[in-house]
């Protein structure tokens, strides 16, 4: 590493207030000339995808997360009004929520409870740590998640919401509005609901799919708001349509500066120039840094705790992404790139330590904030402040992996603000975007995950024919290999589902050596 690489590949964006330092990846100083046409390509490929092409060819759909922010661009008026008028929804529910003028049986509601699941909870929920409570006692609704069907996870967020059920509105959001997580979370809550004796529709707002299950149920049961998710957002790429927008607005989150910033980082990542595009700057790195087939993992580390989410929300938008086993031409390619990460300096202390001697199988993405805190700061030691230390632990912790020759990319922002949070969204939107051009894959499907949705559904059912067939044959005991062959079923997903049943006191289990010869009966 030399002062004078690091003038060559530091990239300031002075219109964007970010910074992005290339220097400390070793690409060779012919390699940004020799991607530059494959770069071309990937340039062309999104303005058509912005144009409206249709960019998703297994879903046969337009790719649209862009127009969100730039309604403008949308291909028809039609859909330009759509989105304008959605975002002035989210504006008036949420004033009027604030304002007490929509309100529950003991007045203003104080608490939001968010259930949703994947890309409709990891930007409402990046967003809402990364700029909740900036100012003591600042949120307008106290916001709380159901992310999961783990029915303890839910019992202990209605215990942390407590007594405050009847301030508590409820958003439940769902694209497809079919998603068994979050219509159990729906169920669950609706539940506790009616035991606390509210009505769930005087509590209850849908963000989802025109006619999906979700939207007819809020139809039906004439809940307090609908809001609608479009075909053409992805759900990692909907944090700034009504999925995230509706619960930031509603925390009091300034959610035009988070448009705004987006906004502005579309119009640099749109520039079909490798050398002034951050997108592509990055893309290209990530080309190079995992021989552009995910040979290396990407460890991201925001030295800043708000942004202790990213990582998590870059896992989902990157592997979710990327993670394919064909390419758009159908040939076996099985790409993706895996990401982890949590925060600096605190990962120092866990797993830093492989990262800087052991298997050197990754790059960082070193997110570096310039502003500390609001306010002033404290002398931790004579002239020195935290900020000063978390500041010295970065460059500290980054100067020793490059010195073990690990390499890292840097991006500086000015501080975690609803336009700053706007900006590294998009940026990382659009790095997606132009990556999977350049390995020629969709990087808007996602089959693997609706095969996992396929393979629970066989499991429930499995678990149902057990149940039945032990029901009817009440003081018979079985092994789960005589049960599963009963029912026809796979005797280890028998077992399984046998002992979970056990351990809730479904089923009564006799234990027996050896532990697979144990044998269950009806409770
Ligand atoms: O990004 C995606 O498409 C997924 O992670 C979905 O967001 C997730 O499966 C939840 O789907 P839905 O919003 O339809 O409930």
């Amino acid at each position: 590493m030399t002062w004078s690489r690091f003038k060559t590949h530091c990239h300031p964006y002075p219109a964007l207030g970010l910074t992005l330092d290339l220097s400390r990846i070793p690409f060779p100083d012919d390699f940004l000339a020799s991607i530059e046409p494959r770069m071309q390509q990937a340039f062309a490929d999104m303005a058509a995808l912005e144009k409206g092409a249709i960019a998703n060819p297994d879903e046969q759909r337009m790719v649209g997360h862009y127009w969100l922010r730039a309604p403008q661009l949308a291909p028809t008026p039609e859909l330009a009004a759509e989105i304008t008028a959605t975002l002035a929804a989210v504006k008036a529910f949420a004033a009027k929520v604030h304002r007490g003028e929509i309100h529950g049986p003991a007045g203003k509601f104080r608490e939001l409870l968010v259930i949703g699941i994947g890309g409709s909870a990891l930007g409402p929920q990046l967003a809402s740590h990364a700029l909740g409570g900036q100012k003591a006692g600042r949120d307008k609704l106290r916001v709380h998640f159901f992310d999961n069907t783990d029915p303890d996870g839910m019992d202990y967020v209605l215990k942390e919401i407590g007594r405050k059920l009847r301030q508590t509105l409820v958003l439940v959001i769902s694209k497809s509005g079919s998603t068994a997580e979050t219509r159990n979370g729906m169920l669950e809550a609706a539940a506790a609901f009616k035991a606390a004796g509210l009505e769930v529709p005087r509590h209850f707002v849908a963000v989802t799919g025109a006619g999906s299950k979700l939207d007819q149920l809020a139809i039906a049961e004439n809940w307090l708001a609908r809001f609608p998710m479009w075909d053409w957002v992805g759900g990692r790429t909907s944090e700034l349509s009504a999925v995230g927008l509706l619960p930031a607005a509603l925390q009091g989150i300034k959610i035009d500066q988070l448009l705004a910033g987006a906004a502005a980082m579309d119009k640099a990542t749109r520039q079909a120039s490798l050398g002034a595009n951050p997108a592509a700057l990055l893309a290209a790195m990530w080309y190079f840094a995992t021989d552009g087939c995910g040979a290396k993992d990407m460890v991201v580390l925001p030295y800043k705790d708000r942004l202790l989410l990213f990582s998590r929300y870059l896992q989902q938008l990157v592997m979710e992404s990327l993670g394919k086993e064909r390419d758009l031409k159908g040939n076996i390619v099985n790409q993706g790139i895996a990401v982890y990460g949590n925060k600096g300096s605190t990962d120092q202390h866990a797993y830093v330590q492989q990262l800087r001697e052991g298997v050197p199988n990754f790059f960082v993405t070193f997110i570096e904030v310039l502003k500390d805190r609001e306010g002033d700061s404290l002398e931790v030691e004579p002239g020195s402040t935290s900020g000063d230390f978390l500041q010295g632990f970065f460059l500290g912790t980054r100067a020793a992996l490059t010195e073990k020759n690990r390499a890292s990319v840097t991006i500086t922002v000015p501080d975690v603000s609803p336009r700053t949070l706007g900006m590294l969204i998009a940026l990382y939107e659009r790095v997606v975007g132009l990556y999977a051009s350049l390995i020629g894959i969709n990087a808007y499907h996602q089959p693997g995950v609706e095969a996992g949705k396929k393979a629970a559904g066989s499991v429930i059912a499995l678990k149902l024919q057990l149940a039945a067939a032990l029901k009817a044959a009440p003081g018979q005991t079985f092994t789960a290999e005589a049960l599963a062959a009963q029912v026809g079923g796979d005797p280890e997903l028998a077992f399984k589902i046998l002992e979970h049943l056990a351990a809730n006191g479904a089923v009564r289990k006799t234990p027996r050596q050896p532990w697979f010869e144990s044998t269950y009966t009806q409770a």
